[in-house]
């Protein structure tokens, strides 16, 4: 039942040899979307190769101007400076579109990928959320959807454009000269082999840094999200002695990265400089044996690099494609999560349902029952209290009647048939909650009530957040209805908080209400005229109530005491009072001996 934990970083990815990347799900997913914008790459290759001919076109102009050179015809120098200025234009051109295509296509891509995820995240069911930290799931959609976007936009028409560019480049080479042109293609495959240098050390170092990268994030996210707490408990020197530490690490790793990374690219580009050295003088001679003008001199300096830099390229295209894969598998790991079907099975006819809890067992972990033997049921338009310590089960059973998870055991049926028989979606529509954990959206107080039913009118929203009552305090606001809530609604009181979301729940006009310590937070006062307007908009609901404040529980049809996720007591409060039992006990407990109280 529980999902794994996903993997934390790239250090547990393994990585995959290139020929046995060709067979990998995850790079055929990502060729899935390269295809969907084959136009894309069609232009960014196209005008890539045009831009290989501009260069080709000068080179071979430059080798005709000096081959003529110091002698050259009047007519000929101003065909020539025309040549050379139509491809200055032509390149400016070409290079302006071939950057237009390529944003366009990095934020297509980007973009796309990320809705997706998004989107499948949000419909994966609770128990993926609940086992992994949110940050994960922001690194994966940042950092590893970074690194795999990096060679979707970038290495792939690399890859097809600049081996069509080697072959044009090179025949031209080596039809000015075999010599030159031997010596140009051979430095790309020195290249390649100097690329093998320090190639472990660096993969180590860059691993190492992408662990401080994600410590980073990690300990960002956590301090923000738990900002109350780290003031509170006064944790402000805890997380700077942590990022003093991710600062040491950081620096260390990255000036190794860099020195590393120097030590490979100054090793790199020594074969194209004894290349440039050998071509110069093999040159020279050839000039002198008259077996080249100047001109193919000029021809072979000006296209040296175009003729390595395929192989180069070729080199951190591989490298790339073994980070972006693995990188793109976290993201497909989670892409292939199943989602919840939420449409699948019969609807729940409109009103209040009966609910029964049939010997339902449940565990979150292996080996610890959290509800065991669990029965109870309410009928129609009833109310049911559940009753009993933290840590009891209360709000797993309302995790249950959600679907969030299902019982391991036994049945959970409304109108008599089994909740898995309905589909999930017309389930939750006909559901309310005014939970425990209250979460406002950054926007304002009519949006945030307006969750609960989107599309309903101001004056059904204003009528909720009267019954709620909010009102007054919402109109005591600089906007009254229409004030931002801070981000997490960081600008109200906890009460108010709660009275929003009471709000929401009433504005949803549901037939099952649940109420998961909804008034925990209100003052004994403003919780009494809850009550009584409960009792008004609720009265067609089945209500479940879960609760400590005895005012509340009294109200309720049935009270059933749970504690370690079974059933100890049941009945109505005089029963359960009369009794002598556990609920009595906890009840003294609670009002101080004085039970007279709840008569
Ligand atoms: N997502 C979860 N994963 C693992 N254990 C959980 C999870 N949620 C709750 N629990 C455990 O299940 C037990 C019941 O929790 P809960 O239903 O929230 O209790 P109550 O609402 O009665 O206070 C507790 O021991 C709690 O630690
Ligand atoms: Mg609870």
């Amino acid at each position: 039942m529980s999902l794994q934990p996903l993997s934390k970083g790239t250090s547990e990815a393994p990585r995959k040899s290139v020929f046995s990347l060709l067979k990998d799900r995850t790079f055929h997913d990502l060729l899935s979307i390269i295809k969907k914008y084959k136009w894309y790459y069609v232009s960014a290759v196209g005008s890539q190769l045009l831009l290989t001919a501009a260069a080709l076109l000068f080179a071979d102009t430059s080798r005709r101007l000096f081959n003529m050179a110091p002698n050259v015809p009047r007519g000929s120098l101003a065909n020539i400076l025309l040549v050379f200025a139509c491809i200055a234009v032509f390149q400016l051109v070409f290079t302006f579109i071939n950057n237009w295509i390529r944003s366009a296509l990095n934020e297509s891509v980007v973009y796309e990928m990320r809705r997706n995820i998004l989107g499948h995240l949000q419909r994966l069911p609770l128990s993926f959320h609940e086992h992994n930290h949110s940050s994960n799931s922001v690194n994966i959609m940042h950092n590893e959807l970074e690194i795999a976007k990096n060679f979707i936009v970038f290495d792939v028409q690399r890859l097809i454009a600049l081996p069509i560019s080697f072959i044009f480049v090179g025949i031209y080479l080596l039809s000015v000269h075999p010599m030159l042109g031997l010596i140009a293609i051979a430095i790309g495959p020195l290249q390649m082999l100097s690329s093998l240098v320090l190639k472990t050390k660096f993969k180590q170092a860059a691993e190492l840094q992408n662990r401080v990268t994600r410590d980073v994030f990690f300990t960002i996210g956590e301090t923000l999200h738990g900002i109350r707490e780290v003031k509170s408990n006064q944790m402000e020197n805890n997380v700077d002695s942590r990022m003093a530490e991710i600062q040491q690490r950081g620096v260390a790793y990255n000036v190794l990265l860099t020195n590393i990374s120097t030590i490979r690219s100054i090793v790199k580009d020594l074969p194209g400089h004894l290349g440039y050295i050998a071509g110069i003088g093999i040159g020279a001679a050839l000039m002198a044996a008259g077996e080249i003008g100047a001109g193919g001199l000029v021809a072979f300096i000006t296209l040296l690099d175009k003729v390595a830099e395929p192989f180069t390229v070729l080199v951190d295209t591989i490298n790339n494609l073994q980070r972006s894969v693995s990188g793109a598998r976290r993201l497909y790991e989670v892409m292939d999560m199943a989602e919840e079907d939420t449409m699948t099975g019969q609807s729940l006819a409109p009103g209040a349902p009966s609910v029964s809890f049939d010997e339902v067992a449940f565990q979150y972990v292996e080996g610890t029952a959290t509800l065991q033997n669990l029965s109870f049921s309410i009928p129609a338009g009833s109310s049911l209290a559940l009753v009993g310590p933290s840590g009891a089960g209360k709000s797993t059973i309302v995790k249950l009647l959600y679907r969030f998870y299902d019982p391991e055991q036994g049945t959970v049926t409304l109108n008599g048939k089994p909740l898995e028989s309905y589909a999930i979606h017309s389930v939750r529509e006909r559901m309310a909650l005014v939970s425990q954990d209250i979460f406002l959206f950054d926007g304002t107080v009519a949006q945030n009530i307006e969750v609960g039913r989107p599309g309903a009118t101001r004056d059904e929203i204003i009528r909720a957040a009267k019954l709620a009552q909010a009102y007054d305090f919402i109109e005591a606001l600089p906007r009254g209805i229409d004030s931002e809530i801070g981000e997490r609604g960081i600008k109200l009181s906890h009460g108010q908080k709660q009275r929003l979301s009471i709000a929401r729940a009433i504005l949803r006009d549901a037939s099952l209400l649940i109420l998961d310590e909804p008034t925990s937070a209100l003052d004994v006062e403003t919780e009494a005229s809850f009550q009584r307007d409960l009792g008004e908009w609720a009265s067609n609901c089945t209500k479940i109530i879960i609760a400590h404040r005895l005012s509340t529980i009294r109200e309720a049809d049935f009270i059933v005491f749970i504690d370690q996720g079974e059933v100890v007591e049941s009945g109505t409060a005089e029963q359960l009072l009369s009794r002598n039992g556990r609920f009595r006990s906890y009840w003294e407990k609670q009002s101080g001996g004085m039970y007279a109280e709840i008569t």
